[in-house]
């Protein structure tokens, strides 16, 4: 409680310093209090950004450092670092008396906020008018200075021709051309750190990964995804792309917005080993959570198995196969037939009912 002078006592001094950065609530106010070259000093708990507590963040200096992504305020006076001054939190009066703690939370500084240009794939989901747009993603890893023949690859360049013969847009990405980190469990922190546009793509302008966001979730109507079999599953590559594309489904989880809309996947998978139902298996099940359909029959598949583990035949099978290159463009046309009719009825819900969904708690649970 206050005294009359609008002072609140929140503790011992010697039990307070104990802790350079930490979290108190003072009237019901969650506050980062900080003790530093014998100095507290009281900030709101909220950052700027998209609210993470900065009280569980560290310090730097006199900064608090945001343990979400990295924002830093002044620990008595709120600002941000020299040259974003501009974004303040709240900072709080604090003094030490009788070996007391008290925080003034009334004669607080305002919040100030100051202008963020948002990230272009921020802008508003919708399609663009045009003829059908088929995005092709090559997961395919080789050597960049001396590639080898990709089966994956050959079959996806068949159904893109196939889609470009039928008078649809293609772009084609390798993965294995972008420089994109792995996903660095932004999530892990909190869902709310999970940022859409995706929290390394907003700080890193050098991350490639924002080609395979802008593809998938503004520009194509359709994609194919290609990847070889590696120990039973898709390629690393394709991996590490699913779980960037964790915010896209993450979006979903936290604002019951579905960022992918009348959209079709389907898939080439092709490996010296086996498991191809497996593998489609795992892409099938991950590009439903994003929101994709698919068409009747959704891969085209080719492996010689356990038994047939020579790989120069099952690249020389592929590259001259046209049993395989006819079911490629085939696989095209479904995909794009399929996404023709999906625009035309645009009926996929941009919300969805939470019950049963990922990350949703139910009632009677806690
Ligand atoms: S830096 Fe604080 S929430 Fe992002």
């Amino acid at each position: 409680m206050a005294d009359e002078n609008g002072w609140i006592d929140i503790g011992a001094a010697e039990t307070l310093s104990r802790v350079p950065l930490q979290t108190v609530t003072v009237s019901g106010r969650a506050l980062a209090l900080s003790f530093v070259d014998g100095r507290f000093g009281a900030v709101s708990n909220l950052c700027n950004h998209v609210g993470g507590p900065l009280g569980l963040g560290r310090l730097d200096g006199d900064y608090v450092v945001c343990p979400w992504h990295g924002w830093k305020f002044h620990r008595c006076a709120g600002q941000g670092e020299p040259g974003y001054e501009g974004d303040r939190v709240p900072a709080y009066p604090v003094r030490v008396e009788n070996g007391r703690v008290l925080i003034h939370i009334a004669d607080g500084t305002k919040r100030a906020r100051a202008p963020h240009d948002p990230h272009p794939l921020a802008r508003k989901v919708e399609r663009a008018d045009g003829p059908l747009r088929l995005a092709g993603i090559s997961t395919t890893a080789m050597e960049a200075a001396n590639p080898r023949f990709s089966g994956s690859d050959h079959l996806l360049g068949h159904a893109l021709a196939a889609a470009r013969a039928r008078g649809a847009q293609t772009r084609l990405i390798r993965l294995n051309d972008l420089s994109f980190r792995a996903c660095e469990g932004f999530y892990s922190k909190s869902a709310q750190a999970c940022t859409w546009p995706c929290s390394i793509t907003q700080m890193d302008s050098a991350d490639q990964m924002d080609q395979v966001y802008d593809a998938l979730v503004h520009w194509a109507d359709a994609v194919i995804v290609a990847t070889p079999i590696r120990w039973g599953s898709a390629s690393s590559l394709y991996f590490k792309m699913a779980e960037r594309l964790n915010r896209v489904q993450n979006a979903i989880t936290i604002r019951n917005q579905v960022l992918i809309r009348n959209k079709v996947a389907s898939f080439v998978i092709v490996g010296g080993q086996d498991n191809i139902q497996a593998v489609a298996g795992q892409m099938l099940g991950f590009f439903a959570e994003l929101g994709f359909l698919f068409p009747q029959f959704p891969y085209i598949a080719h492996s010689r198995g356990w038994s047939h583990e020579d790989m120069e035949n099952n690249v020389e099978i592929v590259r001259k196969s046209k049993e395989l290159a006819e079911g490629a463009a085939e696989l095209a046309q479904r995909t794009l037939e399929l996404a023709a009719k999906l625009i035309a009825e645009d009926c996929a819900p941009a919300a969805i009912e939470r019950g049963g969904r990922k990350a949703h708690a139910i009632e009677g649970e806690r």
